[in-house]
């Protein structure tokens, strides 16, 4: 039986209706919720990723400050600019788009963000919460991914997870968020030999390799969840994920298309994580605990009232 689809845009656009309330109610506590993104240069994939990201905003209520510096921008007027919004009380979460001109040092720049505005949840502090189950804001890419397993009612605790790339940005976060979850997580990459021999499996499969076509049907368990976080233009300008969509919908249980899947819960995320920052922020000026991203937005009522720790290390 074909797989039914795990609908990303769908999920995300209820989600945001969901955000319209929130910014609401920040904007009755006088609060506006900022997001400032840092562009530097003139990719055109960066581009199109930040002209989302804005327009996301736009449509949440969320303010954005957009920053474009040239490619030759010096890797110290990077980091001014990241001062200089650290510093600005508007300013709730702050994103430094990827990748960087090579002559600027990535790390130089994530670590000058401070880590209470990390929305992109790339900060060292944040990734090292992720190993301990403990962070402040989860990457994006990886938070919509579980939200989006959450959708199919799939239990994750237990499940053979496979996840094919080991990228900073997607799959180490995504096998650290999984294993916190009891999943038993294997990660594939590059280097791996036979790489359908671990494919095959998996109950669950994530796939954020960049190489369309990559996983084929007989790579796939019958009934396995298939997640296809891939966004690769073909030579004729289709949008292609790392999934041969067509033939291993006849093997999986529950699908995500490209595009139309993962792509609009990473932007979504991204709103949900500088909402959560607004309201942090609020919480702990009104001496309130802070809940944290294991309580995700699907689940989550009302925050605490008092609680859990505070700031920055509170379990989270
Ligand atoms: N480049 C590709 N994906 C991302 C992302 O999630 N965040 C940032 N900042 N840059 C990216």
């Amino acid at each position: 039986m074909a797989a039914q689809i795990i609908d990303g845009k769908a999920l995300s656009k209820v989600l945001r209706q969901q955000y319209k309330t929130r910014v609401e109610a920040l904007g009755r506590a006088g609060v506006v919720p900022g997001l400032a993104v840092i562009l530097v240069g003139d990719n055109p994939a960066s581009q199109v990723y930040v002209g989302n990201k804005v327009k996301a905003c736009a449509e949440c209520g969320v303010r954005s400050f957009h920053h474009a510096l040239p490619s030759e921008a010096s890797e110290q007027e990077v980091l001014d600019t990241i001062a200089q919004l650290n510093a600005d009380p508007a300013v709730h979460g702050i994103l430094v788009q990827l990748p960087l001109p090579p002559h600027i040092d990535v790390r130089h720049v994530l670590e000058a963000i401070a880590v209470d505005k990390d929305v992109d949840g790339f900060h060292l502090y944040n990734v090292g919460g992720l190993v301990v189950g403990n962070t402040i804001f989860p990457p994006c890419t990886p938070y919509g991914v579980q939200l989006l397993l959450e959708t199919t009612g799939t239990a994750v605790a237990g499940k053979n997870v496979v996840v094919v790339g080991a990228s900073n940005i997607v799959g180490k976060p995504m096998a650290l968020m999984l294993l916190q979850k009891e999943a038993t997580v294997t990660v594939c990459h590059a280097k791996t030999h036979n790489l359908a021999q671990h494919t095959i499996l998996a109950d669950i499969l994530i796939v954020a390799a960049g190489q369309p076509g990559l996983i084929v049907p007989q790579m796939v368990k019958e009934g396995a969840v298939v997640i296809d976080v891939g966004i690769n233009r073909l030579e004729d300008g289709r949008i292609v994920g790392d999934v041969d969509f067509h033939g291993v919908m006849e093997k999986a249980s529950w699908i995500t298309p490209v595009p139309g899947g993962v792509g609009p819960m990473t932007v979504t995320m991204l709103i949900e994580n500088t909402l959560r920052s607004a309201e942090r922020r609020q919480e702990l000026a009104h001496g309130e605990g802070w809940e944290g991203w294991d309580s995700p937005p699907l689940s989550r009522g009302a925050p605490p009232a008092g609680g859990v720790g505070k700031g920055v290390g509170a379990r989270v």
